[in-house]
This record gives structure tokens, C-alpha cells and sequence, in this order.
């Protein structure tokens, strides 16, 4: 379960970084336009559409999700360009919010919106859209997609096309394209293929570095980043797999401006390690300083479940913001883990970097950093202000039976709730027993091991002996006040006691 809950903060999280750089766009007028490309699926016809044909790409959404309305435009307009594709790209959408769309949706274990799905001969085959999500770009991805999944490099030409220093490339010299090395070769190129590029040729001397004593077989995988080439000779395929995945991830991830480093930065964030991130400001000159060092630090613990990410404050806003941090605090180190605690060294400085790690990692002895407002000072109005620092006290230590409500300020439902939820306050009045609150879960970490927060306004009731409850009744004043009313308890000084005692004992 923690882990569950754990990628969805990597999934917001990322949402916040795939804003920083995905390029913004007006839909207006294309929404005008009538003819739709993009076909429309729900449970009745889905299994039908997607069984007529090879290659559909399927789009998971829903409609209150801002992504997926920036989206929409570009996906329209790739749908039309592909429209007269031969073979035929197909390309659906399927709006997982409906109630009747949800068994689809949980078919396909979709988590966060929009999710693409590419399906092949007659939805047989599933793979994850791990392409860019402009019209151009989708446009060239899924005609990639649709064709061979290695292609062979007949030419310097095919080979310097194919292996352009921007992406990974997966390349296969075999002596001949026939046997098992091949064929396995090929399955592990089918089954990687919507997340790497892959070739294979006869002759090495065609590939950057390729020396004739490069016979085959043999795998060699090209990168933008660290050694540029790696060669590997197992050709098992759960091996292969594994040694594609390891050598694409850079030992330091890049996250700026360029979209260029943004799989990358997925992927360091679908990683299941703690994830170590430094935000520099890149144009002030101290990069080169501390790249060097954080590298070393980031060599050190290869493989000792740490990923490492080197940031601009530039680009980072997003990622700020969700982490609570400061640009003033920058030069700064931030660890998370994926139990959702993390750990903060603000203005650091190069020289400082590994013996941090070292604290974190080795001796233990950092402690957490919580993300919270201040305790306001002033708290009479009738539903009372929690922040992450006083959660304890006036949720699990007050011996009271408190509605908490978890609110974003933008949100438009939690508005349409504060006046309720006033007049829910105001009912219990005079309940010295019962307390009406609410926290800004935007601006203060909330233990996620005991809320699960995924979307605002969200309510949990946590009764006086210490019964923990989600509310997903209607939000109106009459069904609020009935949830309370059932689900409270009576607390005598006696009680009250008793749960303390049993408190202290669980500390
Ligand atoms: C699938 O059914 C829905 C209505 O249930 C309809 O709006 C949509 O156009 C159908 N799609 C296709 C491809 O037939
Ligand atoms: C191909 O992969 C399978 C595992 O999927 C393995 O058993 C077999 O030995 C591999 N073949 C070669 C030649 O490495
Ligand atoms: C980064 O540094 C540049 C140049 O010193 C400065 O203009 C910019 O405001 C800085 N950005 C941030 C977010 O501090």
C-alpha cells in the first residue's frame, strides 16, 4: 500500500516537472473544429474497436484534468495527420471518469491522467506511450511505433540517423539474422520498444566506435550521457532487459529546460529508489563546482538505492512548491524516500555534499524535514486551522472527534464546501466533543500513511477513541452531521484518560 501511495506522489510530482516543459498552446479554435479524428470508445464498443485493428493508441482521461485538456488539441491533429497512414494508426480516447468506463480504466491499472496505452494485433499486445505529446511529436513516435521494432543499419548514413546523441540506442551486431541470440535480441526489442530505439547490422564497422574486431554477436547500447557506449554479450533476455534499463539511466539525472532530458527525469522518478535531488540556480556560475562532487557522491552509492538528480531552480518551480522549499535556500539537497519522508540540507556547499549523503545514508542520524505552515497564532473561527506541525495535537492528541478536512486553495468544490462545512461547525457548537477542521494539503506534508489524499476536497473523520475514517457521503450540511452524529464518540474524563494512557504507550 505505501508504495502504491508513493508512486502517486512521483506521478504528481512529475505532472508539476512535465508542466515546466511541456510546450503550452490555446485549444480554443481546435475544439471548434467538427470532424474528430480521434475516435471515442466506452465499455460497449471497446473491445470490438480495438479488436478490428493492429495499432491503436488509446487515450485514458478525465475531463476535469488540465493535462489531458492540453493534450486534446495535439492529439485531434496527430490523429488527422495519421488518418491516411498505411498500415493504420488508430488513435481513441476513453474517458475514465465515467462510472461505466471504470472497469476499463482499472483493466488497465491507470493511476494518474492522461494515460496512453499503445495496443497491437487486436489489443493483444500493451505497452505504455512513452512519447512526447505534441502533434509533431506524437506524429513521428507512433510512425516509429507502428513499423519494425529494430530496423537494420545497412549504411553509415542509417547508422549516424538512428544513433544521433540525443536518445538511447540499442544496437545488435550479429553475424548472420538467424538464431537464438537474434531472436532474442529481437523480443527484448519488441517488448523495450515504445521506451528505446533499437538497430541491428551485419557490419559494426558502420557503427561510432565500431572496430573490426567487433564481430558479434554482441549488444551495444549508445548514450547521451556518461561512457556514451556500453557493450554486453548475454543474450538471455531477462539479462538483456535488465542491462538496457541500467545503462539508460544516467548516474546523474539532468532536469532543465531542455525536453531532450525529460524521459530521463521520468524515469528517475518511476525509479523505486529514495531520490536524491540538488537545485542550483544553472546560470550563476557555480555549476561546474558542484557537478564534480555530486557525481563522485552519486558513484559512491551506484547501486546502494539512492537516485541522484541534479536540478535548476529554473525549471523547478513546480517541484519547489510541492516539496515546500525556498529559493533562498538554494544551493539545497532534498531526499525522499518512498515512505514519503524527506530529508533537507538547504545552502549547502560542494565540500559539504558527501559527508550530508554520508549522515543521511550511513549513520542515520538526519532528521526528517515536514513541509508546514506556522501554527496560527489566532484559531477562533468555527472550523479551526490545522497545519502539518499541530496535526498531533489537535487531531490525534486532542481527544475530540474531528471532520478534517484536506483543501487546495485553487479548488472549486472546496469553496462550495467552506460555507457547509461553517454551518456543520455551527451545529455542533455547543459539542465540546466535536471539532470541525481543515488543512491546506498544498502547503503542509501530510502523513500518508494515514490519509490518502488524491484529490481535494477530501474528508476523514477520526473519532475520540481514535477510529479512522474516510467520508464519502454526499457533501451537504444534513449528511455531514448524520456521519458525525453516528460515528462519534461520547468522551467522559474517563475514557479520555484511558486514551491517553494507551497513547503514551503506542509513542
Ligand atoms: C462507442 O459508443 C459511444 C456511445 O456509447 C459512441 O459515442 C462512440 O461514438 C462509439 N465509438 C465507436 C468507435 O463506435
Ligand atoms: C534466450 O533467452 C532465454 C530466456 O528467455 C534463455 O533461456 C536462453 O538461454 C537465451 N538464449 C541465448 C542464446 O542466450
Ligand atoms: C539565477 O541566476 C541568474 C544570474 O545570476 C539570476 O538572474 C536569476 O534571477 C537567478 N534565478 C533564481 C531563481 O534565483
Amino acid at each position: 500500500m505505501l508504495a502504491s501511495m508513493a508512486s502517486r506522489v512521483w506521478i504528481c510530482l512529475f505532472l508539476f516537472v512535465f508542466s515546466q516543459i511541456a510546450p503550452s498552446f490555446a485549444s480554443e479554435t481546435d475544439e471548434a473544429q467538427s470532424k474528430e479524428f480521434v475516435l471515442t470508445l466506452d465499455n460497449s464498443n471497446f473491445s470490438d474497436t480495438v479488436g478490428k485493428h493492429d495499432f491503436v493508441v488509446v487515450e485514458f482521461y478525465a475531463p476535469w484534468c488540465g493535462h489531458c485538456k492540453k493534450l486534446a488539441p495535439e492529439y485531434e491533429k496527430a490523429a488527422s495527420a495519421l488518418s491516411s497512414h498505411d498500415p493504420p494508426i488508430i488513435l481513441a480516447k476513453v474517458d475514465a471518469n465515467e462510472e461505466k468506463n471504470k472497469g476499463l480504466a482499472g483493466e488497465f491499472e491507470i493511476k494518474g491522467f492522461p494515460t496512453l496505452k499503445i495496443l497491437r494485433n487486436g489489443g493483444k499486445n500493451i505497452q505504455d506511450y512513452k512519447g512526447p505529446r505534441d502533434a509533431e511529436g506524437i506524429v513521428a513516435y507512433l510512425k516509429k511505433q507502428s513499423g519494425p521494432a529494430s530496423g537494420e543499419i545497412k549504411s553509415v548514413e542509417d547508422a549516424s540517423a538512428l544513433i544521433d546523441g540525443s536518445k538511447i540506442v540499442v544496437v545488435g551486431v550479429f553475424p548472420e539474422f538467424s538464431g537464438e541470440k537474434y531472436e532474442n535480441f529481437t523480443a527484448v526489442a519488441e517488448k523495450l520498444r515504445s521506451e528505446y530505439e533499437f538497430g541491428h547490422t551485419l557490419d559494426a564497422k558502420l557503427l561510432p566506435r565500431g572496430e573490426s574486431s567487433v564481430t558479434g554477436p554482441v549488444v551495444r547500447l549508445f548514450k547521451p550521457f556518461d561512457e556514451l557506449l556500453v557493450d554486453f554479450k548475454d543474450f538471455d533476455t531477462d539479462a538483456l532487459e535488465e542491462f538496457v534499463e541500467e545503462a539508460s539511466t544516467p548516474v546523474v539525472t539532468l532536469f532543465n529546460k531542455d525536453p531532450s532530458n525529460h524521459p530521463f527525469v521520468i524515469k528517475f522518478f518511476n525509479s523505486p529508489n529514495a531520490k536524491a535531488m540538488l537545485f542550483l540556480n544553472f546560470s550563476s556560475g557555480l555549476v561546474d563546482a558542484f557537478k564534480s562532487k555530486y557525481r563522485d557522491v552519486a558513484e559512491q552509492y551506484k547501486g546502494q538505492g539512492i537516485s541522484f538528480l541534479l536540478g535548476d531552480v529554473e525549471a523547478s518551480q513546480g517541484a519547489f512548491q510541492y516539496f515546500g522549499l525556498k529559493d533562498d535556500q538554494v544551493p539545497l539537497i532534498v531526499i525522499q524516500t518512498n515512505d514519503g519522508l524527506k530529508y533537507l540540507k538547504p545552502n549547502v556547499e560542494p565540500e559539504q555534499i558527501s559527508s550530508w549523503v554520508k549522515e543521511y545514508k550511513v549513520e542515520g542520524n538526519v532528521l526528517p524535514y515536514r513541509k508546514s505552515e506556522p501554527i496560527p497564532e489566532v484559531n477562533d473561527e468555527s472550523v479551526k486551522v490545522v497545519v502539518a506541525d499541530s496535526l498531533h495535537d489537535m487531531v490525534f492528541n486532542s481527544g475530540k472527534n474531528v471532520l478534517l478536512e484536506f483543501y487546495a486553495p485553487w479548488c472549486g468544490h472546496c469553496k462550495k464546501l467552506a460555507p457547509i462545512l461553517d454551518e456543520v461547525a455551527g451545529s455542533f457548537q455547543s459539542d465540546g466533543d466535536v471539532i470541525i477542521a481543515k488543512i491546506d494539503a498544498t502547503a503542509n506534508d501530510i502523513p500518508v500513511d494515514m490519509f490518502d489524499v488524491k484529490g481535494y476536497p477530501t474528508l476523514y473523520f477520526r473519532s475520540a477513541s481514535g477510529n479512522l475514517l474516510q467520508y464519502d457521503g454526499d457533501r451537504t450540511k444534513e449528511d455531514i452531521i448524520d456521519f458525525i452524529k453516528k460515528n462519534k464518540d461520547k468522551t467522559t474524563q474517563q475514557d479520555q484518560q484511558d486514551q491517553q494512557d494507551l497513547r503514551k504507550s503506542e509513542l
